[in-house]
């Protein structure tokens, strides 16, 4: 037998504090119910609207049914804003004084064909998908700092995209931007893993393929609809909420404590699947 300690404990997240950005749905709502199901604390889901059916408030609601210790708390704050990140950090502050995991995955995409790019549709990308994430990972380092230590580090998680390393769609629904946003990401993440290892906090990215939401479903239509990318999928189907459940959960639990600047696809391995269109 070799000398593998705390086995029971090494998915689990008990007695930890996280912060979700754009928890209100979608992969952030996925990451914070799993995260109080493998059992947190205390979840912070921040996004931009309160009221509606996809605001925080109802997301906190549904999150604080679930029948585990583990409370949701709502912070209204816009990730792509200096000064509301600054805001949200004093915020948590008022309670926590230190931060065991953020997630960065409040994200933002743009569409369209190449030549008419709006100005306005890049800079709206790149401030929330790449300078939003610095400024978020910056402001907060000092609270992580206070979590990590060196047997169990503070985690950072970016959320970025199977097409921050694939060129995914050019043409009339173009995202250039968006996959260059989220190139960057990726390579944040690498910065980071380095820059705020030896302060006891890791930073990895996870890099989704198409999951039904608000933000991919127009362009699941676009691309033919969900059946036809199911076809083309290696697995036959889109991702579900529990597959990105299961890396959020690994990546922030004392399994990953070493794992750093890495980036972990989940799209059923669909970005290699190029060469079944190949005629050679
Ligand atoms: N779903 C996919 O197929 C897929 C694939 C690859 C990567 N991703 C990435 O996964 C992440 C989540 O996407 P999703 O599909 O879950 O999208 P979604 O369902 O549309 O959710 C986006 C979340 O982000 C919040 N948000 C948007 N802009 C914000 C801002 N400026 N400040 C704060 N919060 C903001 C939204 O709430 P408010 O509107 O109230 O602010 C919402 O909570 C994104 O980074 C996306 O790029 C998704």
């Amino acid at each position: 037998m070799s000398d593998i300690k705390n086995f029971d404990r090494m998915f689990r997240l008990n007695g930890k504090v996280a912060l979700v950005t754009g928890g209100s749905r979608g992969l952030g709502l996925h990451t914070a119910t799993a995260f109080l199901l493998a059992g947190a604390k205390k979840v912070f889901v921040s996004a931009r609207k309160n009221e509606g059916e996809q605001g925080i408030d109802q997301a906190v609601e549904k999150l604080n049914k679930l029948p585990v210790s583990g409370k949701a708390v709502g912070i209204a704050s816009n990730v792509a804003d200096t000064d509301a990140i600054e805001r949200l950090v004093k915020e948590v502050q008022k309670t926590d004084e230190k931060l065991d995991i953020l997630v960065c995955n409040a994200g933002a995409t743009w569409g369209g064909p190449f030549d008419p790019t709006p100005d306005w549709g890049t800079q709206k990308v790149l401030d929330l998908n790449v300078r939003g994430v610095f400024n978020l990972t910056r402001l907060f380092a000092p609270l992580l700092e206070k979590a990590g230590t060196r047997t169990d580090p503070s985690r950072i998680i970016i959320v970025s995209s199977t097409a921050g390393t694939t060129v995914p769609h050019v043409g009339e629904h173009g995202t250039i931007m968006y996959s260059v946003s989220k190139a960057a990401a990726h390579h944040l993440s690498r910065q980071l893993a380095v820059e705020l290892g030896p302060r006891n906090i890791t930073t990895n990215t996870v890099a989704p393929g198409f999951f039904p939401s608000k933000l991919a479903n127009g362009l699941i239509e676009n691309l033919g609809g969900q059946k036809s990318l199911e076809d083309h999928n290696p697995r036959k189907r889109l991702g579900e909420p529990e597959d990105i459940a299961g890396v959020m959960v690994y990546l922030a639990s004392p399994a990953a404590s070493y794992v750093n600047g890495e980036d972990i696809a989940v799209d059923g391995g669909v970005r290699y699947a190029a060469g079944r269109q190949s005629k050679l």
